[in-house]
């Protein structure tokens, strides 16, 4: 993973420009989608924004901060063939990789660190999806959102 996506709200400006920083000093390609303002701002627009970029391949992976994580994480997964988690901590985001094969990791700027944000990242960067078993339930994941599709045209005759 070379060329990364990072999202952001209000509440987390700072952490954002810390790991971009962080990332670019270890060789990363960091695109900024986020905001930069202390205003307001909607965090679904930034987690739409890495998710869009992620899907279509012109990121390798993206990391999303809101307050908590758990906003922006769920407007990310709203995307088809995202696969967003939210971690606190380096083992779940470590995890999340080599089991889920997750494609942009998030974290709240309200509940952790900055310091444990690199952490949760260098992690989830340095982790590799191991396939087998946890890919047949990984493709099962990925399914429901055809199973919605077919849902959908079906009720409408589309
Ligand atoms: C903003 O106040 C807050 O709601 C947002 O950053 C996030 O925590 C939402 O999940």
């Amino acid at each position: 993973m070379k060329k990364l996506a990072i999202g952001n709200d209000h509440t987390a400006v700072e952490m954002k420009r810390e790991l971009i920083a962080y990332l670019q000093d270890k060789g990363y390609q960091v695109i900024n989608a986020g905001t930069d303002s202390p205003e307001s701002f909607a965090y679904p627009v930034s987690g739409y924004r890495v998710a869009k970029m992620v899907v279509s391949g012109e990121v390798d992976g993206g990391i999303l901060i809101c307050g908590t994580g758990v906003g922006i994480s769920l407007a990310a997964n709203k995307v088809d063939g995202i696969r967003c988690c939210v971690c606190s901590e380096p083992y779940s985001a470590k995890l999340s990789k080599q089991h889920n094969n997750s494609n942009i990791i998030a974290f709240g700027a309200r509940v952790i660190g900055t310091e444990m944000a690199k952490m949760i990242v260098d992690e989830w960067l340095q982790a590799e999806f191991q396939g087998g078993r946890h890919q047949i339930r990984v493709d099962m994941i990925m399914e429901i959102e055809q199973t919605q599709k077919l849902k959908a045209a079906e009720e409408t005759g589309v």
